[in-house]
C-alpha cells in the first residue's frame, strides 16, 4: 500500500477508536486492539533552520529507524516524540536510556556528545514529558552506562519494571506500556542476547 495512504487510513483509524479508551491495563493475555494507545503528548519537535550538533547527530544516528520527530509510524518501532522524557523521573529510568543497544553501541564515541543528543531527545523530542526537576545527562553518567548495554532479556523485563513505576509513582500514561500506539506484538528488540551479561 501507498504509505501516505496506510498513515491516513492509521490516522482515521487512531480517531475512531479514541473515545473508548481507557487507562486499564488490558487483562493478560488479552490481545491489545489496534490503535489502543492515544496519540503521544504535545506538537511533534519543530527543527529550526540551523540544526544543532545534537540534533543533527539524532537524525544521523537515530532518525532513520524512530524518525526525525520521534514517531517511527507505520514502522513497529518504539515512539520517542512526546513520550521519551517520563523514563528521566527515576534514576533507573535514565539508567535504561543509556544501556539501550542503539544509544551504549553508537558509533558516537565522545560521552559528551552522545550526552547531548540524549539531552535534545528528552528534553525536545519528549515534548515536555521530562519531569521539571530532571538535571540533563552528563558525559560521566553516559560513559559508567553505556559500558553495560542490555541484553534482549534484561532489556524487555527491566522496561517493564520501569513502566510499572513510571505509571504509578510519576503519573506517566498506561499507554507508556505500549512501545508504539496500536502494539500487537513485541518490538523484535535489537539487543543480542548473551552481550553486557556481567551487568545481570
Ligand atoms: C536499527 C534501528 C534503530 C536505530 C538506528 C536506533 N534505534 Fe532506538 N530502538 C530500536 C528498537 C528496535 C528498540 C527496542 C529496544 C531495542 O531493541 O533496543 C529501540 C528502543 C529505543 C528507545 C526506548 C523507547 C522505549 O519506549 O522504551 C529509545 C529511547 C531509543 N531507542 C532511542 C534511540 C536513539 C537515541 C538512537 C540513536 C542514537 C536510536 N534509538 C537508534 C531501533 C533503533
Amino acid at each position: 500500500m501507498h504509505p501516505g495512504r496506510c498513515l491516513a487510513l492509521a490516522a482515521m483509524a487512531m480517531f475512531a477508536v479514541a473515545p473508548a479508551v481507557s487507562a486499564a491495563p488490558p487483562p493478560p493475555g488479552a490481545t491489545i486492539p489496534a490503535f489502543a494507545a492515544p496519540p503521544p503528548k504535545g506538537t511533534p519537535f519543530q527543527y529550526p533552520a540551523e540544526m544543532t550538533q545534537a540534533q543533527s547527530d539524532y537524525v544521523e544516528h537515530c532518525g532513520g529507524c524512530h524518525g526525525i520527530h520521534g514517531y517511527a509510524a507505520p514502522a513497529d518501532l518504539p515512539t520517542i516524540g512526546g513520550r521519551v522524557g517520563w523514563f528521566m523521573c527515576l534514576p533507573e529510568g535514565r539508567s535504561y536510556l543509556a544501556r539501550l543497544p542503539n544509544i551504549a553501541r553508537s558509533r558516537i564515541t565522545d560521552n559528551e556528545q552522545l550526552a547531548d543528543l540524549m539531552n535534545f531527545m528528552v528534553f525536545g523530542l519528549g515534548g515536555g514529558t521530562a519531569p521539571a526537576t530532571a538535571k540533563p545527562f552528563t558525559a560521566d553518567e553516559v560513559a559508567k552506562e553505556r559500558v553495560i548495554p542490555f541484553t534482549s532479556v534484561s532489556l524487555i523485563q527491566t522496561r517493564k519494571l520501569i513502566v510499572e513505576k513510571l505509571i504509578k509513582s510519576c503519573g506517566a500514561p498506561a499507554s507508556l506500556r505500549l512501545m508504539y500506539p496500536g502494539e500487537v506484538k513485541p518490538v523484535k528488540t535489537t539487543a543480542r542476547r548473551g552481550f553486557g551479561s556481567k551487568a545481570e
